[in-house]
């Protein structure tokens, strides 16, 4: 042991912490993290305990958010990788009170992959949310945490408690929510905990709200004497009882052999969960017990993590190429050996850009781990590296663009490199792909193969030209027989007609997405409107921020945008949103009806096509932009209290008719 490596994982450690918990950009895996904390614990150990970093918890506060002091510091969990590990610690905890671990009752539970966050509820309401922070103060985070659905406002029961649990985003939302970052223009996230982590940190609520956020509760901190929780499993049931999500896969077993099997468990399903989970938490379930147990600075004694490894296998790194995108932006990627991870085979993985090619140090031929981050995306861990090996060269960053042969820049302060020629076939080749693929157009047979056909063949330069393509022209294409040309030549004539909204996403206009691409037709309901509009008018359409808005005035103000459009329109495409067509009066123009519990002799989807039929929109959260709130059935809580809160009124649901008729709202509810 030296003292420089106890320096070197010191420094090595907070750099981590602060890229983990400030900046939610984690450079290593959290493997490699738990390795570097466990040498320097072990390392700490043996000299003075007394400042030891690995007895911190997390990293203070940033100042984008208020400071909230915790009623009870939040800890975290020391760790063990095995089951052999698992039952000394049961033994070594238990010996204390001298509990044979095999008479113990533990609550199993998965270990989400998230941000720990906590939830102040006063008199049944929600008072102040904040993440963790240091462990003792945290970020008041609390605008953001209401707009998250499966966080209750209000709770039925008056004790003052704080509710803790994980803010995480299940991989599918993180799925979707990657595509539609794409559809936009804009970066995707490395993985479920950075998508949530970076969506709940963000200094405006609604773009929080925009991000599908869920929230598992796993503990309840009583502050005053009225309900009393003896249990873990008490707890579950209370929070379960009071609306919380709680993990289905929690349960309760007695003694390590059980603890083991449950946990056990969790190792064989975790790619079957909606959540990423790096672990299984041990918690011993009487309460009291646990209290008497105690915690050191950084962890109780009464609970501990399991963690997995994660699943990771070896394979051959062939080559490391760079692609296009249509942005022109050059992203190197892997080409491996392919490999089976985590259910599905591997042979590409994206390495993101030149920094992190470098930080890797990957060379072709190396032999490199391969993971799956956050389950989902492939991803090269680094190179296995041996003292007799001879490695190839560091790989260099091409300098000219491998499509077009024009020179690469990196600006300085970035860290993506681009092709700027906009001639670039692979911009244009990624352009019309997108403008064809499914969050788009929605043009069937027209897939990357085929639009790179057209584009060798000289018969495609732009979306436009689709649109004059003929069946004699595909006719002279490899593999187009007549009836896939006459199906193609179809399809294409359909999207003529398709809603503008599909075409601001086809467009590629960064930042805008399908969501806000919606919003924006139900507002402009034509190209040429929307085109003449003013940055204040795009700025006041509900569902549109500030930097959306600047991103279209720009886009429609370029000459040429303009030279496009109308190669557009001359090949016959309409560019409007269907509302214009529906024969219903224009009745909610422009206005956004938020519509919350069932409404008798509708269902949801019809009551919003009703709305925006009449040229209203039916966004699914409250702000001060929306008009009213229509109340069915069964409202959500949520939706009500900030409706009320920001003064928009309540229309019950028996006046949606008039509403829809007149745009008039013939009653309104009155304050509680
Ligand atoms: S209990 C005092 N239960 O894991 C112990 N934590 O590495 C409080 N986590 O800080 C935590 N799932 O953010 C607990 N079922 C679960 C958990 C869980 C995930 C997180 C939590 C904690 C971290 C420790």
């Amino acid at each position: 042991m030296s003292d420089s490596r106890l320096e070197f994982l010191r420094r090595e450690i907070a750099r981590h912490n602060e890229a983990y918990y400030e900046h939610d950009a984690p450079e290593i895996p959290d493997g490699d993290y738990d390795a570097l904390a466990r040498e320097l614990r072990e390392l700490e150990a043996q000299v003075d305990p007394s400042d030891a970093v690995s007895q911190r918890v997390g990293s203070p506060p940033s100042t984008t958010f208020d400071p909230v002091v915790h009623a009870e510091p939040l800890l975290s969990l020391d760790n063990v990788f095995d089951e052999g590990e698992l039952a000394s610690w049961a033994e070594r905890t238990l010996k204390v009170v001298a509990l044979d671990p095999a008479d113990c009752l533990f609550s199993v539970e998965p270990k989400i992959d998230g941000l720990a966050l906590s939830i102040l509820y006063e008199g049944g309401e929600l008072r102040r949310a904040a993440t963790r922070g240091d462990g003792r103060v945290g970020e008041d985070v609390t605008a953001n945490v209401r707009t998250i659905p499966t966080v209750p406002a209000t709770i039925p029961t008056r004790s003052r408690l704080e509710i803790r649990g994980e803010v995480y985003m299940a991989k599918s939302d993180f799925r979707s929510l990657n595509e539609s970052q794409s559809l936009a223009g804009l970066k995707t996230f490395a993985n479920p905990r950075n998508a949530a982590a970076g969506s709940l940190r963000q200094k405006d609520p609604t773009v929080s709200a925009s991000r599908p956020l869920s929230f598992l509760a796993y503990q309840v901190v009583v502050l005053d004497d009225g309900v009393r929780v003896a249990s873990q499993s008490q707890a579950l049931e209370y929070l379960r009882h009071w609306g919380f999500s709680v993990a289905v896969e929690a349960t309760t077993v007695r003694g390590t052999a059980a603890v083991i099997a449950a946990s056990d468990w969790l190792l064989d399903h975790r790619h079957d969960l909606v959540y990423d989970i790096d672990g299984a938490v041990i918690k011993v379930d009487d309460l009291d017990l646990r209290n008497r147990l105690g915690h050191t600075s950084r962890a109780p004694r009464g609970a501990i993590a399991r963690k997995f490894p994660p699943e990771e296998r070896l394979t051959t790194l062939l080559a490391i190429e760079v692609s296009i995108g249509r942005t022109g932006r050059a992203t190197p990627y892997a080409v491996l050996e392919p490999v089976v991870v985590a259910g599905s085979t591997v042979a590409m993985a994206t390495l993101h850009n030149e920094d992190q090619v470098r930080a890797k140090d990957v060379r072709p031929g190396d032999r490199v781990v391969v993971r799956k981050a956050g389950d989902v995306i492939p991803e090269v861990v680094g190179p296995v590296l041996s003292p007799e090996l001879d490695r190839g060269a560091p790989w260099i960053f091409p300098s000219l663009c491998p499509e077009c042969g024009s020179p690469l820049e990196r600006l300085d302060g970035e860290s993506d490199t681009y092709c700027r020629n906009p001639r670039c076939p692979a911009q244009l080749l990624e352009g019309i792909v997108h403008f064809a693929s499914r969050g788009a157009l929605d043009i069937e047979g027209l897939g990357e193969i085929r639009v790179a056909q057209l584009i060798a063949a000289g018969l495609v330069h732009d979306v436009a030209d689709l649109f004059t393509l003929r069946e004699s022209d595909l006719l002279t294409l490899e593999g187009f027989a007549e009836l896939s040309a006459r199906n193609l030549v179809e399809a294409i004539d359909r999207a003529k007609g398709a809603p503008l909204s599909r075409f601001l996403v086809g467009w590629g206009i960064r930042h805008v997405g399908p969501v806000a691409a919606r919003a924006l037709a139900a507002r402009f309901s034509t190209y040429d409107e929307l085109s003449r509009a003013s940055l204040e008018d795009l700025e006041a359409t509900e569902g549109v921020g500030p930097i959306i808005a600047q991103s279209v005035y720009e886009y429609c103000r370029d000459p040429e945008t303009r030279a496009r459009r109308t190669a557009l329109i001359e090949a016959g495409v309409e560019l409007r949103e269907p509302h214009e067509l529906s024969s219903e009066p224009k009745t909610l123009e422009g206005r956004a009806v938020v519509v919350t519990g069932s409404l008798e002799g509708w269902s949801r989807d019809e009551a919003e096509a009703a709305i925006v039929e009449r040229g209203g929109t039916s966004p699914g959260t409250v702000s001060k932009k929306t008009y009213c709130v229509v109340v069915g059935d069964a409202p959500g809580a949520s939706k009500v209290t900030k409706a009320r809160t920001l003064g928009v009124p309540l229309v019950p649901g028996r006046a949606f008719q008039d509403l829809l008729d007149s745009g008039v709202m013939s009653e309104v509810l009155d304050e509680e």
